[in-house]
């Protein structure tokens, strides 16, 4: 029988690493196109390390403070790990380092991203306040090729949640990330698959379009205003 192809897959890290966490979950499935070959963070003390240590899978940790602004030579040894480990794809999951427009293009449409908004809204840091203060009513995250523009790459994928009228940015961020980690795992496996592909600047995607629409929650019928007699 023919054996499957695994693509070699790093995850990039700064923190917590849940969406690691599902990575890891996913890619124990035999029939999952990709393995986690290299765990590898920029901050030692990384939690998401200790997840990646349960699971058997190899880590490193490049430290980017030692380097300052010295980011080609902070990449060059990142760059290093991966070639040491064969790594074919690069997933950054909350990798908190803008990475130059070189190490970018030596991995385009090689190397993804997940991001905590439905993209193009709120690229950057703080999306759920942000998020909150804009009254919008659908939020969510978004997978996508990364490109040297933080947070502008081709969108792979997004999945959306409605905003309640009681939400904070705790309630909001745990059903965004409750989304995430079932989004990225999808993605990487399309982009580990080649159904999801960079062309010509855009995101390729051969899976089916989904065809529900997703609407923020409002009744089907607004409640008929009330007036005191
Ligand atoms: C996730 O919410 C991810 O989307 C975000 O950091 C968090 C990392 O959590 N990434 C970004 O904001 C990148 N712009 P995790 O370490 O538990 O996966």
């Amino acid at each position: 029988m023919a054996r499957r192809v695994r693509r070699r897959v790093a995850v990039l890290i700064s923190g917590r690493g849940s969406n690691l966490g599902a990575l890891i979950g996913a890619a124990q499935d035999p029939d999952y196109p990709a393995e986690i070959a290299l765990v590898l963070s920029n901050r030692a003390e990384a939690a998401g390390l200790e997840r990646a240590r349960a699971a058997g899978i190899p880590t490193a940790v490049v430290e980017s403070r030692p380097f300052g602004r010295d980011r080609a030579g902070f990449e060059a040894a990142v760059q290093a790990a991966l070639d040491a480990h064969g790594v074919e794809i690069v997933a950054l999951a909350g990798f908190m380092r803008v990475l130059t427009e070189g190490f970018v293009t030596r991995w385009a449409g090689r190397m993804i991203n997940i991001h905590p908004s439905l993209l193009p809204v709120f690229p950057g840091l703080d999306t759920h306040v942000r998020a909150l203060a804009a009254g919008v009513r659908l939020h969510g995250c978004t997978v996508h090729f990364v490109t040297p523009g933080v947070d502008e790459g081709p969108i792979i994928a997004q999945a959306a949640i409605g905003v309640r009228a009681d939400d904070d940015e705790a309630s909001l961020a745990a059903r965004v990330l409750a989304q995430e980690h079932l989004l990225y795992p999808a993605a990487l496996a399309w982009v580990a698959a080649g159904a999801a592909r960079l062309e010509g600047g855009r995101a390729v995607v051969d899976a089916p379009a989904t065809e529900e629409s997703l609407r923020s929650p409002l009744p089907a019928s607004p409640p008929l205003p009330t007036r005191k007699a």
